[in-house]
C-alpha cells in the first residue's frame, strides 16, 4: 500500500457539534479510507506507481484523478480542523484577505456563497497564486486548485457526505459553522 489513510491529530468526537462523531467516523473511515483503497489499487504498474499525491492530480485523468484528488482534498480538509485552534489569521495572510475582501468577515461571507452556489458535489477553495494573491476556487467533484497552478490553503468539502448527516440539505448552515473548528495556524503554514 502506498498512499495510507492519515490520522487527524483529534479525537473522533473532538469537533462536535460543529462535525459529529458519526461524520467523521463515516467521512474519514469510509469514505477517504475507500479513496485511499481505489488509488494504491489504480496506481499498480501503473507511471503513478512511485508518483506523489501532487503530481498525480496534476498529470493523471479519469478514475485515477478523481480518487487521487479525492485524497489529496480530504488531506488538506481533516488536518484544517482542530478543537482548540486560533479562529483568525494574522500575519500576512490576513493582510493577503484584506488586500482582495477588505475584511476577514467579508471573504468569510463570500466562502460561504461560493460554497452554497456550487451545484452538486464539489470543493471550495482559497488558493494562492505565484505570487501570494489569494482567491476563491469553486471545483466540481475532486477538483483541486493544483490543476489550475494554484496553491490550496483552505477547503470546505460541499459533498453531501460531508454534512447529510448533521445538517440534512443545510449545506449553507453546515458551512458557516465551520469557521468554528477551522486552525488558521494550519492553513497560515500552507501560505
Ligand atoms: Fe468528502
Amino acid at each position: 500500500m502506498k498512499f495510507e489513510l492519515i490520522k487527524p491529530a483529534y479525537d473522533a468526537d473532538a469537533l462536535a457539534p460543529v462535525i459529529s462523531r458519526q461524520t467523521i467516523e463515516l467521512h474519514h473511515g469510509k469514505h477517504l479510507q475507500g479513496y485511499v483503497n481505489n488509488l494504491n489499487n489504480l496506481i499498480q504498474e501503473t507511471e503513478f506507481e512511485n508518483a506523489d499525491l501532487e503530481t498525480i492530480v496534476k498529470k493523471s485523468d479519469g478514475t485515477v484523478f478523481n480518487n487521487a484528488g479525492q485524497v489529496l482534498n480530504h488531506n488538506l480538509y481533516f488536518t484544517q480542523f482542530s478543537p482548540d485552534g486560533c479562529r483568525q489569521p494574522s500575519g500576512k495572510l490576513s493582510a493577503a484577505i484584506d488586500a482582495v475582501w477588505g475584511s476577514f468577515e467579508n471573504f468569510q461571507k463570500e466562502f460561504e456563497n461560493a460554497g452554497v452556489s456550487l451545484f452538486g458535489a464539489g470543493w471550495v477553495w482559497l488558493a494562492e497564486d505565484e505570487n501570494g494573491k489569494l482567491s476563491i476556487v469553486k471545483e466540481a467533484n475532486a477538483g483541486n486548485p493544483l490543476t489550475k497552478g494554484l496553491k490550496p490553503l483552505l477547503g470546505f468539502d460541499v459533498w453531501e457526505h460531508a454534512y447529510y448527516i448533521d445538517y440534512q440539505n443545510r449545506r449553507a448552515d453546515h458551512l458557516k459553522e465551520l469557521w468554528k473548528i477551522i486552525d488558521w495556524k494550519v492553513v497560515e503554514k500552507r501560505y
